[in-house]
């Protein structure tokens, strides 16, 4: 009898199936990977080495939010504080808690606290707190009400469309600078108007060019 097709032509379902299986696999990877909880989930929220409370100290307590996140005036990247700043109060209050038992070793120790990083974009978008934080855009517009939350939680999508949202019409989401950290502050009560405000010396203009994030 003739031969029709040749005979490496006999491994050619295989190479089918395994192809369609390791496509399979590479769209649920990307699929996990991508929308994974870490790049976009509104409502990730880690479990943290300690228990730290936003809710117990930028609430209740009141400490302003740049006593610890004390680069977000100045830097692209708000810092996250060191074990000495809970210290200079720890060392006194509650010095025998065991929910603080690993903030004293790491003090100890001189290490950094493994804190789990909740928010986080890729590396191609450029974003930078100083120039938000300047045009006095509030911490809670992006980050909701941190002051009640005892887990840090993610509010927002930070997807490129969430910020072009804003991006397109700021003025809602501006106040008075004195006001960034003021998590109960709304610009609807106050009847804020931020072409009044002697305090701004220009209208903001974010960009909505694509250079203008991705760099
Ligand atoms: C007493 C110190 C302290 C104060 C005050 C404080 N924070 Fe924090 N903040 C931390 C620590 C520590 C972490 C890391 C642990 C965690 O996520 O709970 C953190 C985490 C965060 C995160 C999440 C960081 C990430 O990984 O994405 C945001 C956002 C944040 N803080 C915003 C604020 C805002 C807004 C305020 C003021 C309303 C504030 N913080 C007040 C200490 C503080
Ligand atoms: C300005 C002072 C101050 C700073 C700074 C501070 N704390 Fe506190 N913290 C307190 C007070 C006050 C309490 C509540 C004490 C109480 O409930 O009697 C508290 C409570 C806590 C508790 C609950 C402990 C328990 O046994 O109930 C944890 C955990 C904690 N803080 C962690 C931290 C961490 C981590 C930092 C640094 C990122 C920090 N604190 C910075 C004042 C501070
Ligand atoms: C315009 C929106 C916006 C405003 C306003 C804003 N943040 Fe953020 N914040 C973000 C984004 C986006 C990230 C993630 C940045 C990244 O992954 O590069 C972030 C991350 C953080 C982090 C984690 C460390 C870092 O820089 O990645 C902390 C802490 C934080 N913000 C605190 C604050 C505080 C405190 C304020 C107010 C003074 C504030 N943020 C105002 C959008 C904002
Ligand atoms: C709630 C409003 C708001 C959101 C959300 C927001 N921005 Fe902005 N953005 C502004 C304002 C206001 C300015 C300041 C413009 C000015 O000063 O003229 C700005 C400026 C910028 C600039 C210009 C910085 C420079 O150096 O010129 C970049 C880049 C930027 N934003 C990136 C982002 C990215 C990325 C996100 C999303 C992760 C984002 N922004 C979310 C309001 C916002
Ligand atoms: C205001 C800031 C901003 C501007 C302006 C902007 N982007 Fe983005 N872009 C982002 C952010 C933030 C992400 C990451 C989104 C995420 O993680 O979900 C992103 C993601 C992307 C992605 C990856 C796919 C996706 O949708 O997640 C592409 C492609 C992209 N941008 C192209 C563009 C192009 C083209 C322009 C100009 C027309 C542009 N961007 C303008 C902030 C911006």
């Amino acid at each position: 009898m003739a031969v029709i097709f040749p005979r490496w032509t006999n491994y050619v379902p295989h190479a089918l199936t395994l192809g369609a299986v390791g496509a399979l696999a590479a769209v649920t990877f990307a699929v996990w990977y991508w929308f994974s909880p870490w790049y976009t989930d509104v409502g990730y929220s880690p479990v943290q080495p300690i228990a730290f409370s936003h809710w117990r100290h930028a609430g209740d307590l009141g400490i302003d939010c740049r006593y610890c996140h004390n680069t977000v005036e100045i830097s692209a990247y708000a810092a996250v504080p060191p074990a000495q700043t809970c210290m200079s109060c720890h060392e006194r209050i509650l010095p025998e808690s065991p929910l603080l038992a690993p903030l004293r070793a790491a003090y100890k120790a001189d290490d950094a606290i493994p804190w789990k990083r909740v928010h986080m974009l890729p590396d191609y978008a450029f974003f930078d707190h100083s120039v938000h934080v300047a045009a006095a855009v509030g911490c809670v517009s992006c980050h909701g009400r941190l002051d009640q939350m005892s887990v840090v939680r993610q509010e927002n999508p930070l997807s490129m469309s969430w910020c072009l949202d804003c991006h397109r019409n700021p003025a809602p989401n501006l106040r008075p600078r004195a006001e960034v950290t003021n998590m109960a502050w709304s610009a609807s009560n106050a009847g804020y108007n931020p072409e009044a405000d002697p305090g701004r010396a220009r209208p903001v203009a974010p960009p909505e060019h694509c250079s203008g994030c991705h760099r």
